[in-house]
């Protein structure tokens, strides 16, 4: 059963407990908090945010990079602009600072909606998708899918079902690429997940071998209607907690 996504009455003030792990969805909107949440940057993720030349891009970047500052700072401690963050493999932002307690996180978003992921205990990659409709979807699935997914794929029936498929393997995919971060570069379909509707979300093989794939949880995600997405975590997933962050009224 999916997890409830009730509001975030507060940002939470100590790590994720044991193995647990927070999904937390937000707006990407452009709004008046921006004007709070955009201070919060440091200087690197300013200039980049002054580089993107759509609102709506902006907004998306100054949204996630704004409210992992409040909850990094909050776990932290301190000051959410003074948190120091790196980048790992291919551009994975990570914590550059050492807090006696580990704290992986990763970004995701799409179409609107953004998902901030959270736990204490092992790396994580996380992958949101709007459903929507893609033309060229067959041969999308045929170039970055492994043949065994193809096959399982095609052997969905009708479009809703086919495009439910399309978009689980798509999200468990980038998931797991982001958790390792090195990203899509990897090779999509170096990568086998389950993609059938109603199925539990697992990761079959990596390059054919089970073995690999066998430290690696998937999770299932539904932050909202017209949204899928995906959560990789190197270890077994505990309690899994899910939230609403209402960035606007946080910032208020
Ligand atoms: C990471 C990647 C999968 C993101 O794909 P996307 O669907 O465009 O974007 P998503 O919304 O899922 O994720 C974006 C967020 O992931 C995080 N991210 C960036 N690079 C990442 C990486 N290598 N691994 C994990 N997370 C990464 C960032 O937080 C980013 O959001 P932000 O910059 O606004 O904070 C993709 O950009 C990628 O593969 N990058 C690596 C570069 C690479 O290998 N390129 C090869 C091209 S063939």
């Amino acid at each position: 059963m999916q997890p409830a996504w009730a509001p975030l009455q507060n940002l939470p003030g100590s790590p994720p407990a044991g193995d647990e792990v927070w999904v937390f969805s937000f707006s990407t909107a452009p709004g008046p908090h921006l004007d709070g949440l955009g201070p919060l940057l440091d200087d690197y993720e300013s200039q980049r945010a002054g580089r993107l030349r759509s609102a709506r891009a902006r907004a998306e970047f100054v949204n996630g990079r704004g409210f992992l500052r409040l909850l990094l700072g909050g776990l932290l401690g301190h000051d959410p602009r003074g948190v120091r963050l790196a980048t790992a493999g291919n551009g994975k932002p990570v914590l550059a600072e050492t807090t006696g307690l580990p704290l992986f996180f990763n970004i995701a978003h799409s179409h609107g909606m953004g998902l901030l992921a959270v736990a204490s205990h092992a790396e994580l990659g996380v992958d949101i998708e709007r459903l929507r409709d893609v033309t060229d979807r067959a041969s999308l699935a045929r170039r970055y899918f492994h043949p065994s997914e193809v096959i399982c794929l095609e052997g969905l029936t009708g479009e809703a079902q086919q495009r439910l498929g399309f978009f689980h393997a798509w999200t468990r995919k980038e998931a797991f690429l982001k958790a390792t971060a090195v990203g899509i570069g990897f090779g999509l379909d170096r990568v086998e997940v389950t993609l059938e509707p109603g199925h539990p979300a697992r990761l079959l093989r990596i390059d054919g071998c089970e073995q690999t794939a066998a430290p690696w949880t998937l999770e299932h995600l539904e932050p909202g209607e017209g949204w899928l997405a995906a959560l990789a975590l190197r270890a077994p997933c505990g309690k899994l907690v899910t939230a609403h962050a209402d960035l606007a009224k946080m910032m208020e």
